[in-house]
């Protein structure tokens, strides 16, 4: 199977768990998707927003368990480390870092910690609260960074319920271009 086959079963088999009130896994993705490329981003910035959450899809398959949210431990870095050999760097890199770019801009940004939602306050203590200012400075220099900064607002923004937004299959050319030049 290639990777991009795997990316549409994954999808089907638990792209309809909730992800936020009326907004499933799925649609939550291709919003994200959507936000990168009404931004103009590159291609592997684009499938990394499309594909930033795969490692809910990874854990729900591994532990039989469709409540996806349940099992958000390092959901961040077992995506990336899927992601990386399937479609590389540019793709893995940002998605890796999304989770941390959320604790970067609540340090960096405190209206962006205002502004979040109840759920994404929760989590944020679990992921480790806001970087302390050490933190945040030896984060922003990695590879990556940039645009995990860029995906994490997208992230946050696409969760509107009710929205008709383009379909996976409108990724599928870029995800089997992607991979092939692997
Ligand atoms: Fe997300």
């Amino acid at each position: 199977m290639t990777a991009t086959d795997e990316v549409f079963g994954l999808f089907a088999e638990f792209g309809s768990s909730n992800y936020d009130e009326g907004v499933t896994l799925t649609d939550h993705s291709l919003q994200t998707a959507a936000l990168a490329v009404a931004e103009g981003a590159h291609d592997a910035l684009v499938l990394a927003a499309l594909l930033h959450d795969v490692g809910h899809f990874l854990q729900a398959r591994a532990r039989g368990n469709e409540n996806y949210l349940a099992l958000d431990w390092a959901h961040d870095t077992i995506a990336a480390d899927w992601l990386r050999p399937r479609f590389g760097d540019e793709v893995a890199d940002p998605v890796g870092h999304h989770v941390s770019a959320k604790r970067w801009l609540c340090a960096r940004e405190p209206a962006y910690l205002d502004a979040l939602s109840s759920a994404s306050v929760a989590s944020l203590a679990a992921q480790g609260g806001p970087f302390t200012d050490d933190e945040a400075d030896e984060w922003r220099t990695r590879s990556g960074a940039d645009a995990a900064i860029r995906l994490r607002r997208w992230d946050d923004d696409g969760k509107v319920a009710g929205l008709t937004i383009a379909p996976l299959a409108e990724y599928e050319a870029l995800l089997r271009d992607r991979e092939r030049s692997r």
